[in-house]
C-alpha cells in the first residue's frame, strides 16, 4: 500500500486526532500514554529517543520501544533527536514497524540539546534539515513529521515551515514559543505564529503551548485553524484534560499505578508523575511530599497514595478547606499549574524555595543544574544561571570594560581620563573636572582662556595637567 501523506495520513492513519499527548522525556512512557488515552487523548508521542544511541544499543531499543508495544497504544509517533541524515534514517528504519510515523525533534531548547547539537539548535541549519527530511521521506515506510519552535519573526517561521513541508514533512507540530522562551522565561505561546503557519502550508498542523483545559483546546482550534492540539504540562497535571474533566487526584493516581503494575516503568518516572499530579495537594500535605521523595518501591508509592487519599477525604468530610482559595478549585482536584514568571519567582521565600524549587525545575523538564550550581543556588536562592538574566554592562567604546553610567564620552574611567585630559574637557559623570573656576567663568562669558597644551602632561601622574586642574577646582 502506498504511503499516505499529509491530510490523508492524518485522517486515516491518525484517525483525525485532535487531542495529542506531547513527547516528554521520562514522562510520556507507555503507562502514561495508556492512562491519557483512556481519558480522551487520541494520539501520543513517545519520549524523545536519541537516534545515535538507538542505532548502536540494542538494549536501549528494547527498553524504550520494543518492550513498550501494546495494541491499545496506537496511533503512536516515535520521536528522535538527530543531526545526521544517515543516522536519523537508520534509527527510524529500526523503529518504523512499531509506530505510525517518525518525528524529528526540532524544538528542544535545553543546554543538553545545545551541547549535542540537536533540537531547536538546528533551526538555523536549513540545508541539513532539508537533507534529513528528504532522506527520511524517501527511505521510510511511514511518514516523517517535525516538531518545531517558532522564530521571533512570523514570516521567518512561515518560511521555515514551508521549507520542511517541501522537503517531505507530512505533519508539523508548532510550539508557539521561541527557543529562548524556556524555564522561568517561558511566557505565553504565540498562537499568531501558529495561525500563520497553518495558513501557509498544505499539511496538517498541531498547535502546542498554552493548553491547560478543554476550553483552551477548543479556543486554540477556533483561533488558529489547526487540526489538533498537543499538551505536555497540562496533561501531566490533569491527564483527563481532553475529556474536559477534573477528577480527584487520587482517582487518576490509583488508575495510573494499576497500569504501571501491568506495564512497568522506572520508579523515577512514577514518582515524577505523582509530584506533578499531586502538585497542589502536596503544598498542603508537605510531609507526604517527603515520603514520596524517599519511598523506594511501587507498593511504597501506592501506600503514600492511599495515605494522601485518606487525608483528603478526611479533610472533605470535616469540611475543612471547603472554600477554595482565590480562583483555584480545591487542591485535591486535578488542575493546571501556572509557572511563576521570573519576577514572582524571585519573590518566593528563600528558605521555602531552595531545595523545593530545584526539585520542581527537574520535574518540569527544565534544565537540570549541575551539582555545583545547585550548591550555589542553595546558598543563594536568588542566584540565577540564565545568561539572559545576567546583568548586562554597557561597554566602554574603546576597551570593552564597563563604561561609566553617566560618562559623557561613553568610556570607562581610565579611557575617559585619558580623553578628557587630551581634549581638556570635563566629564561630570566621572567627576573629572579639568578647568579652573576662572577658566569656566571665562568660557561662560564667551572668552576662551589660554590653556597649557595638555599633551605635555602625563595624564594621571601627580602634578600632571588634569591633577593640577582638578585641584585648582577643589
Ligand atoms: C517533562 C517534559 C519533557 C519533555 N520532553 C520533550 C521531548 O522529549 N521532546 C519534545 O519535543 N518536547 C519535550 N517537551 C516539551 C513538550 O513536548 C512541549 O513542547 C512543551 O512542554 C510545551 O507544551 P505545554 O505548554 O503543553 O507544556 C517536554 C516537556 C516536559 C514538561
Amino acid at each position: 500500500m502506498p504511503k499516505l501523506q499529509g491530510f490523508e495520513f492524518w485522517s486515516h492513519t491518525l484517525r483525525g486526532a485532535r487531542h495529542v499527548v506531547a513527547p516528554m522525556v521520562d514522562q510520556s512512557e507507555l503507562a502514561w500514554r495508556l492512562l491519557s488515552r483512556r481519558h480522551g487523548a487520541q494520539l501520543c508521542y513517545t519520549p524523545m529517543l536519541h537516534a545515535q544511541v538507538f542505532v548502536r544499543d540494542a538494549n536501549y531499543r528494547k527498553e524504550n520501544l520494543y518492550c513498550e508495544v501494546c495494541p491499545e497504544d496506537r496511533p503512536l509517533i516515535v520521536q528522535f533527536c538527530a543531526n545526521d541524515p544517515e543516522v536519523f534514517v537508520q534509527a527510524a528504519l529500526l523503529a518504523q514497524d512499531y509506530c505510525d510515523a517518525i518525528d524529528l525533534n526540532l524544538g528542544c531548547p535545553q543546554m543538553i540539546a545545545k551541547r549535542g547539537h540537536y533540537g531547536a539548535f538546528l533551526q538555523d541549519e536549513w540545508d541539513l534539515l532539508q537533507r534529513m527530511i528528504l532522506l527520511a521521506h524517501e527511505k521510510l515506510s511511514v511518514p516523517v513529521t517535525c516538531k518545531i519552535r517558532v522564530f521571533p519573526e512570523i514570516d521567518k517561521t512561515v518560511r521555515y515551515a514551508q521549507m520542511l513541508e517541501k522537503a517531505g514533512c507530512q505533519l508539523l507540530t508548532v510550539h508557539g514559543r521561541t527557543k529562548e522562551q524556556k524555564g522561568p522565561l517561558s511566557g505565553a505561546a504565540s498562537w499568531e505564529h501558529i495561525k500563520a503557519v497553518r495558513k501557509a502550508v498544505a499539511i496538517p498542523v498541531f498547535a502546542n503551548g498554552n493548553i491547560q483545559s478543554l476550553q483552551d483546546v477548543e479556543r486554540c482550534i477556533q483561533d488558529t485553524g489547526v487540526q489538533g492540539v498537543m499538551s505536555a504540562e497540562g496533561n501531566l497535571h490533569n491527564p483527563a484534560l481532553f475529556e474536559g474533566r477534573s477528577p480527584a487526584v487520587w482517582e487518576l493516581a490509583e488508575e495510573y499505578l494499576d497500569i504501571v503494575r501491568e506495564h512497568p516503568c522506572p520508579l523515577s518516572y512514577v514518582r515524577a508523575h505523582l509530584f506533578k499530579l499531586w502538585h497542589h495537594t502536596l503544598q498542603v500535605h508537605q510531609q507526604l511530599r517527603e515520603e514520596l521523595a524517599k519511598v523506594k518501591t511501587l507498593e511504597g508509592i501506592a501506600a503514600v497514595s492511599q495515605e494522601l487519599k485518606m487525608r483528603c477525604q478526611e479533610e472533605i468530610s470535616r469540611q475543612e478547606g471547603a472554600k477554595p482559595t482565590g480562583n483555584l478549585p480545591f487542591h485535591w482536584i486535578c488542575q493546571p499549574y501556572v509557572r511563576p514568571g521570573p519576577r514572582e519567582r524571585s519573590k518566593e521565600k528563600a528558605g521555602a524555595r531552595s531545595k523545593r524549587a530545584l526539585e520542581e525545575e527537574e520535574e518540569c523538564g527544565t534544565e537540570v543544574l549541575s551539582k555545583n550550581k545547585q550548591k550555589k543556588q542553595l546558598r543563594n536562592p536568588h542566584k540565577t544561571f540564565d545568561p539572559s538574566l545576567k546583568p548586562k554592562y554597557a561597554k566602554c567604546d574603546q576597551c570593552g570594560n564597563p563604561k561609566g553610567n553617566r560618562c559623557v564620552f561613553s568610556l570607562c574611567r581610565g579611557c575617559c581620563k585619558r580623553r578628557a585630559s587630551k581634549e581638556t574637557a570635563d566629564c561630570p559623570g566621572h567627576g573629572l573636572l579639568f578647568k579652573t573656576k576662572l577658566e569656566k567663568s571665562l568660557i561662560w562669558k564667551g572668552t576662551q582662556p589660554e590653556l597649557q597644551e595638555p599633551q605635555t602632561a602625563t595624564p594621571g601622574t601627580p602634578g600632571g595637567f588634569s591633577e593640577v586642574m582638578s585641584s585648582a577646582l577643589a
